[in-house]
């Protein structure tokens, strides 16, 4: 079985695959906007601070753990267990991931299909075809079940192709055009009235906010979920890593790639609401802070595109195709996770195991659609509130306390032979055991009970 699983076939695609799954809406419109609302660069550099401090540590125990057992989730945290405890604890938290990211990918599937009937509105609106621009705009039951099966089989299509002929070809072509997209985006809001309002807004730091305890839990929960972190992705695309290569190293590249570019959609998400307010768009909302959320991407940004004229078409299908790419990145990174550990226990086939998992969560996905209001926030903060934090901390303590500290290095030498006298060295292993684990508890307590 071993020698038939997946690898990627260079450190350029793992990086493209990676980072894509890292950079999603979670970067695009989350990042952005609670730094607006948080005290501007000040969240920029807490987010920072905690996105190298600990979520960082925590991908690379991700990381790690998954090239060393080149498994899925369960069967690689099952390696890893020393007796009966720790067996039954790896199969919880295992499971748990794989329950969590499947429960993640049915509402990413809803969002990112509105980003599809976005995107198949600019085309409608090029050719004048006004009724279809009305029924792809407005929210509905129909219009949402449509585009989330329609970006299901997008994301079904993908994973049944393979680590390198799927996850790896596609990543490699779409993070690229995803990064030109929104540079020429980010160049041509910034020349426009208004725009540098959004950037004092954005880059302008409130210090007095930068150490409230709401600002420090929002800026770690967005570095966990910003580097897809507790749900067993990252460690299914370490398990296809090269042993060759330098784990600490391709890790911080991630890292920087994520949070970079989160950076940079704060600098066209912004200074486009900052524009859109120039032009009579409202911003705020009824609390007085600026709209976030699905608000933001469906109602101020189509109305500022509205306001440039011709323009305003190009530059919407510009932002929606870069939202879809941004999306499918990421919920491919998804699948795999569930689909790896079929595949891998089971002994199904690919095509098989994914059109099984893709089929379930699309009926789960369909469950959210028809009883929207009652499920929605539920699930999203289920998972990424409770669930997620919760199995990071699992993660780091199997790494820290579960698996021996000599096995993890050996595992590291691998790619980096000289890694025992490196700064990483004298760091993380302290870090992973100590300082992620106290760390993430706090942080749960906090948001668990207060
Ligand atoms: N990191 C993705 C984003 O920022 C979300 C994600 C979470 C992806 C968990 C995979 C697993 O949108």
């Amino acid at each position: 079985m071993a020698a038939a699983r997946g690898e990627f076939s260079s450190r350029f695609g793992f990086l493209m695959a990676a980072s894509g799954s890292a950079v999603g809406l979670g970067n695009i419109w989350g990042f952005p906007t609670n730094a607006a609302s948080n005290g501007g660069a000040a969240f920029l550099f807490m987010y920072l601070f905690m996105a190298f401090t600990l979520a960082y540590p925590a991908l690379m125990a991700e990381l790690i753990i998954g090239r060393h057992t080149r498994s899925n989730a369960v069967g690689a945290l099952r390696q890893l267990s020393r007796g009966p405890l720790t067996k039954k604890l790896a199969n919880f938290v295992g499971f748990a991931g794989i329950v969590t990211v499947s429960l993640i990918l049915s509402f990413y599937a809803i969002v990112s299909g509105w980003m599809l009937a976005w995107l198949l509105n600019s085309f409608a609106t090029m050719a004048g075809m006004e009724s279809a621009s009305t029924w792809l705009t407005s929210d509905g039951e129909t219009r949402n079940a449509i585009f989330s099966i329609i970006f299901m089989l997008l994301t079904v299509v993908v994973i049944s192709a393979g680590v390198r002929d799927g996850i790896e070809k596609w990543a490699s072509r779409l993070m690229p055009a995803l990064i030109i997209i929104l540079f020429m985006l980010i160049v041509y809001v910034l020349t426009l009235e208004g725009a540098m309002d959004g950037l004092r807004a954005y880059l302008v730091p409130d210090f007095s906010r930068a150490l409230q305890p709401g600002l420090i839990i929002s800026a770690l929960g967005q570095a966990f979920f910003s580097l897809s972190l507790g749900v067993g992705t990252m460690l299914i695309y370490g398990s296809y890593l090269s042993s060759k290569e330098n784990l600490p190293a391709v890790g911080t590249l991630v890292a920087l790639l994520d949070t970079g570019i989160a950076f940079l959609a704060g600098l066209l998400i912004l200074p486009s609401m900052y524009v859109a307010l120039a032009n009579g768009v409202e911003i705020f909302d009824a609390s007085g802070a600026l709209v976030a959320g699905p608000g933001l991407i469906v109602a101020v940004l189509p109305a500022l595109f509205e306001t440039m004229g011709s323009a305003g078409v190009f530059v919407a299908l510009a932002f929606f195709i870069l939202m879809t790419i941004a999306s499918l990145t990421s919920s491919i990174s998804m699948l795999e996770v569930p689909v790896a550990y079929v595949v891998e226990t089971f002994d199904t086939g690919r095509r098989k195991a994914t059109l099984l998992i893709g089929g379930m969560v699309t009926i789960i996905c369909l469950v959210i659609v028809f009883n929207f209001n009652s499920l929605f926030d539920l699930v999203v903060n289920a998972t990424t509130e409770f669930s997620q934090p919760l199995l990071g901390l699992f993660f780091a303590v199997f790494v820290g306390w579960v698996w021996n500290r000599n096995g993890v290095l050996q595992e590291i030498q691998k790619g980096s032979p000289e890694v025992e006298h490196s700064f990483f060295w004298k760091v993380w292993p302290f870090y992973i055991r100590f300082v992620c684990p106290i760390a993430i508890l706090a942080v749960y307590i906090q948001i668990i009970f207060f």
